[in-house]
């Protein structure tokens, strides 16, 4: 039997589009994954979180972060082995991944798993992944919409 694993990072706080925001919407899309495979939710935390909660000083952060091609260490384990399925979230930062997703991806064995990723983004497009991608605001906005686009994709690659 296949276990899956959803891997995600994710920022509360002032976000795009969607103003103050209680739970991440890369958060709420893991959740509905998690629902719908059965799959045990892991978040990517960094150890020294200095991410800004407003928006436009979190934008500065990032952009910094990426043009270092900085690897920010990333709190707690989870043991990989457990899983053969793991699916990566993040948020669009920027046209790519954020840098903590690197340092996950640098961290774990994921030889001869089945990686699917998943991305939240607010329309600007970025470096094409396979995977699924929606609108952040729909998954915060709009959790019976942000389902059937999950339930749409998880059943087009054999969930
Ligand atoms: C630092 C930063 C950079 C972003 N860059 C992009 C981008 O290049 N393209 C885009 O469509 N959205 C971009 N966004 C919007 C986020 O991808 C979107 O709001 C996402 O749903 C946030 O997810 P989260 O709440 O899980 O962190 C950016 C947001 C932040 C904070």
């Amino acid at each position: 039997m296949s276990k899956n694993l959803i891997a995600y990072f994710s920022r509360a706080g002032e976000q795009y589009s969607v103003g103050n925001i209680t739970k991440g919407n890369t958060a709420i899309v893991a959740e509905i994954i998690a629902e719908k495979t059965g799959g045990d939710m892991f978040e990517i935390k960094v150890v020294n979180d200095n991410y800004p909660n407003e928006y436009t000083p979190l934008i500065q952060f990032a952009k910094k972060e990426k043009q270092e091609n900085a690897r920010p260490e990333i709190m707690g384990d989870v043991n990989i082995d457990n899983y053969d399925t793991v699916f990566i979230g993040y948020p669009n930062w920027w046209a790519e991944m954020p840098m903590p997703i690197y340092t996950f991806m640098d961290s774990y064995d994921l030889t001869n798993k089945k990686i699917y990723h998943f991305c939240t983004h607010e329309g600007s497009g970025g470096v094409k992944r396979e995977g699924f991608a929606i609108y952040g605001h729909t998954a915060q906005n709009n959790r019976a919409e942000a389902e059937k686009q999950v339930s749409e994709w998880l059943k087009g690659v054999g969930f």
